[in-house]
């Protein structure tokens, strides 16, 4: 036996022996044998909002009905409990209806040691009176015989504790029940996910000669979204079992010898079954829509130019459950009936991620050499769409890596890359078991690319494949390759690795790159580096050190001003990390003074709240990375949190390389000019700037604004970059969540949330040599939907939530440079008001009944948040007021 932990244990054991004394002439039996128990069983399941006061109209259901329980046979601690279930009725709002339907035969319990073990019943066709059997069985479930830590019953194996608290009263707590949470689908990003809280108590009234007087089982399951907990549902049941009288006659006993033989005797009419329950998919059984009519229906909402309204989002993830078990040939049929809608569809089918979608959507658009440029288009977009799958099919991922082997597809540059990134993000996705063939194959393909003309692409494949096999090649490639672009590919590669994957060997490898150990370095691969390195949790000697750089004879003014700026927005958000700052800084007179601390480069680093509960908590990181005055490396990045989680709806980054030779002469002959030049590292010739977008943290195929100074001056003279052109309008899959649970009474519960963002993302640059400026526009325009619906219930009875919570967060971010005089680069962000809208049905169904009911409890809550413009910061400001004042 184990050492006794504490007194309560002992007490515990106490009252056991006391127990075990008391009944020590072998009557532990709940129900005496040979007597018959008449019980009455009550069970009431009430459903509310989560997030709201009770006080708001109730949706419950309540069953009652008769239990006549005989004692059928019986040997030392073993029984076989026959059990009638008589005068069954439902009710809910005052209406009462009998149920004249379960069958009047009656169901066994086998008890084997005092604990029931199996369920013998007619057959398991009514899954709802079956698991309602079952539930019944796990009642008489109280083990009295030691410390117990799991058990099996109807929700599954359970953790439990006993609390004896006198001889004749006896509570349970379960915990962690295996079908509390059978997941059909979860999002394995945790601000995506739901949140669940589940608890249970059974409580236990004994006579004096230890039989079942009252057995209560009270439970709770509140289920929310994670980002924003009082959105979702709390269901309450209780299941009560009350001892009513004990019948008036002997019961006639069966005559086998052994239980085993005794429930032989049953089977010609009767199979046994486990305890533990089966969920009922009735309860989870699609209403009579099919895809084409709901289709039909929402098509108003689905026109291209809804992309970006929570309409769209919302039709969206209304279709998603049709989408995914329609077959492949009424796939085809909808895509060659609407193909206005192309767009549209192929981001649902996307969002399907079935095989069946899948390959419908592929046949019906790719034609091999013949697909035309908008066909491609198409699939790519599809393929966007796929990326942020989180439990595609199997077949799926192995399709798109067989694709790769064909010529054709070879052939074609775009599609092939686009194939590439969301093959690898679904293979992360998919959780592959590290010695899966297919996850090996798509690795070892992946680590080949690496060598062959397109290194990036591949770079950028490994960073959506996320192996931790991967590291050391990719810290490879940032150490060893001369060209600048490979190694900033490869450091960014590596800063989308969870934190924990990396090791102290791997922290070295970063320093020595950051402080440039063994050869001089990029300076936007330094600062991927130092973004790492402070992921990483700095010690306080390393925090020392970052900040004697501070005061070093490094020239790179521009890192140094990254260094400070992003040491203080962590400041700003880590009360901790603040702490630590200060006491460094204090330590260090070198660097703490008005030379070193106030940095005269471009670079802004900033984290920006833009909106928090009782809307979503989201913020924004932007970093603007400038080199020899020119903007280098910028992003801007969504993130939505849940509590300390959080994960990045969308990214959008710049890039562009070799510009400065082209105006970055222009302020540096201007006495005047307070930023100094950085060192010159060189090698940077060719002049090319691009986009790269990550949905989700799927990184997309990049696009090139132009390659080379030819296309360049094309731009530039031609105009055609200052045209506001849509950079990306999709509609994508965010929350996928989906469970069952199954409550004490064996009723079954069935959870689906799906949510989807819908992106119009539109650009300009303008950019004028005669003037000496440029300007970047940047409008977000996304609307999002989340649906949840919930039903939990029997045969006779039934629980309703369906809600909806819609929004429409837009975004502008203006950036003007001018380098007419000097450099100056004045950053605006704003943000209208909006609106989040939340509405909920409840609904009560009393089903296969004479007369049926229902009943639907609505309400709307709706939240409106003030336009505004963020504050960026002090020096951003002082170069708005300069360039504003000089127009
Ligand atoms: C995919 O679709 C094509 C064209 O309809 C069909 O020939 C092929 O058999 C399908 N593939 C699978 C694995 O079902
Ligand atoms: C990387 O830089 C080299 C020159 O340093 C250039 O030739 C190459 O095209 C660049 N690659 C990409 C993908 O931009
Ligand atoms: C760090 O991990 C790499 C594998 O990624 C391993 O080769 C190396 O030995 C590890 N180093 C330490 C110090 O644990
Ligand atoms: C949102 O932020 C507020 C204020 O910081 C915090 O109290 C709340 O718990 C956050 N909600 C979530 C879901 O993270």
């Amino acid at each position: 036996m184990n050492k006794l932990k504490n007194s309560k244990e002992v007490h515990f054991l106490l009252l056991l022996s006391f127990f075990l004394g008391c009944f020590a002439e072998g009557s532990s039996f709940l129900v005496p044998p040979q007597s018959q128990q008449i019980f009455k069983l009550r069970n009431q399941v009430i459903l509310e909002d989560a997030g709201r006061e009770s006080s708001s109209q109730e949706t419950g259901y309540i069953f009652e009905t008769d239990l006549h329980v005989n004692s059928v046979w019986s040997r030392q601690e073993d029984q076989l409990l026959e059990i009638f279930i008589s005068e069954s009725r439902v009710l809910a709002s005052g209406k009462d209806r009998s149920i004249t339907a379960i069958p009047d035969r009656p169901f066994y319990v086998s008890l084997v040691k005092g604990q029931p073990d199996k369920v013998i019943a007619h057959s398991g066709r009514d899954q709802s009176l079956l698991n309602l059997e079952r539930g019944i069985a796990s009642l008489l479930q109280l083990r009295l015989d030691g410390p117990v830590e799991e058990e099996l019953d109807v929700s599954g194996l359970c953790r439990v504790s006993y609390n004896v608290k006198s001889s004749t009263k006896i509570e349970k707590t379960k915990r962690d029940c295996a079908l509390w949470d059978l997941r059909v689908n979860y999002h394995p990003e945790e601000a995506l996910g739901v949140t669940q809280r589940s608890k249970e108590l059974t409580s236990y009234e004994l006579s004096s000669d230890g039989s079942l007087l009252k057995a209560e089982s009270v439970e709770e399951h509140q289920l929310t979204l994670a980002a924003k907990p009082d959105v979702g549902s709390l269901v309450k049941s209780t299941f009560t079992l009350q001892h009513v009288s004990q019948g008036p006659e002997n019961v006639k006993q069966l005559e086998q010898d052994t239980l085993d033989g005794a429930i032989e005797s049953l089977l010609e009419w009767y199979r046994v079954f486990q305890l533990e329950s089966d969920i009922d998919g009735l309860i989870s059984a699609i209403k009579e829509q099919t895809l084409e009519e709901q289709l039909k229906a929402s098509l108003d909402d689905l026109q291209s130019v809804d992309v970006g309204k929570s309409s769209l989002a919302l039709a969206y993830v209304k279709l998603i459950p049709l989408a995914r078990i329609a077959r492949q040939e009424q796939i085809e049929a909808l895509l060659k009936e609407h193909t206005e809608l192309l767009p549209q569809l192929v981001d649902l089918f996307g969002a399907a991620q079935t095989f069946d979608a899948h390959n419908a959507t592929f046949s019906f658009i790719y034609k091999e050499a013949e697909t035309t440029d908008e066909e491609l288009e198409l699939l790519e977009k599809y393929l966007q769409s796929l990326a942020v799958a989180t439990h595609p099919e199997r077949k799926i991922v192995e399709h798109l890596h067989d694709l790769l082997q064909l010529e054709a597809i070879k052939k074609q540059a775009k599609l092939s890359d686009s194939i590439i990134q969301t093959l690898s993000v679904l293979t992360r996705q998919s959780e592959f078991d590290v010695n899966d063939v297919l996850l090996e194959k798509v690795r070892a393909f992946l680590l080949q690319g690496l060598t062959s003309k397109e290194p990036t692409l591949y770079i950028r494949a490994l960073q959506n494949l996320r192996d931790p096999v991967t590291i050391e090649p990719l810290l490879d490639q940032a150490q060893s390759r001369e060209e600048p672009n490979l190694s900033v590919a490869a450091l960014q590669a590596l800063k989308a690795f969870p934190v924990g994957s990396f090791n102290s060997s791997h922290r070295q490898q970063f320093e020595g790159i950051f402080y440039q150990r063994r050869r001089r370095f990029d300076s936007s691969a330094r600062t991927l580096a130092l973004d790492i390195i402070l992921s990483l949790r700095p010690s306080q000697e390393q925090l020392g050190h970052l900040l004697d750089y501070l005061a070093s004879t490094d020239r790179q003014f521009e890192i140094k001003t990254y260094v400070l700026q992003k040491l203080r927005m962590l400041a700003e958000q880590c009360p901790r990390f603040k702490a630590l700052f200060k006491t460094e800084l204090v330590k260090r007179s070198r660097v703490n003074n008005y030379n070193v601390l106030g940095q005269k480069g471009l670079t802004t680093v900033l984290a920006r709240q833009l909106s928090l509960s009782p809307a979503f908590n989201e913020s924004l990181l932007s970093t603007q990375e400038v080199y020899q005055g020119i903007l280098k490396r910028g992003s801007v990045e969504f993130l939505l949190h849940a509590g300390r989680a959080q994960a990045s709806s969308f990214k959008l980054g710049i890039y562009t390389a070799g510009l400065g030779s082209m105006v970055g002469d222009g302020g540096t002959d201007d006495g005047t000019d307070n930023i100094p030049a950085d060192d010159d590292l060189g090698g940077e010739d060719t002049i090319t700037a691009g986009m790269e977008i990550s949905v989700q943290g799927s990184q997309l195929r990049p696009l090139v604004f132009f390659n080379g100074q030819t296309e360049l001056m094309g731009h530039v003279w031609g105009g055609t970059a200052s045209d506001t052109t849509p950079a990306y309008q999709a509609t994508t899959l965010a929350q996928d969540n989906e469970h069952y649970i199954v409550l004490a009474s064996g009723a079954t519960l069935h959870w689906q949330v799906l949510g989807a963002r819908s992106v119009d993302l539109n650009g300009k640059v303008g950019f004028s040599l005669w003037n000496r400026n440029a300007q970047t526009e940047i409008q977000q325009n996304a609307g999002s939907a989340v649906l949840g619906h919930l039903a939990v219930g029997f045969t006779y009875a039934k629980l309703v939530q369906d809600f909806t919570l819609t929004h429409e967060p837009k975004l502008s971010l203006e950036a003007h440079l001018d380098f007419y005089s000097g450099i100056k680069l004045c950053m605006q962000l704003q943000r209208p008001e909006q609106l989040l809208k939340q509405t909920s049905i409840r609904s009560v169904f009393l089903q296969a009944v004479a007369r049926p009911y229902a009943k639907h409890v609505r309400s709307t809550l709706s939240h409106k948040t003030a336009g505004c413009t963020f504050a960026l910061n002090q020096k951003n400001n002082e170069m708005c007021n300069i360039i504003f004042n000089d127009y």
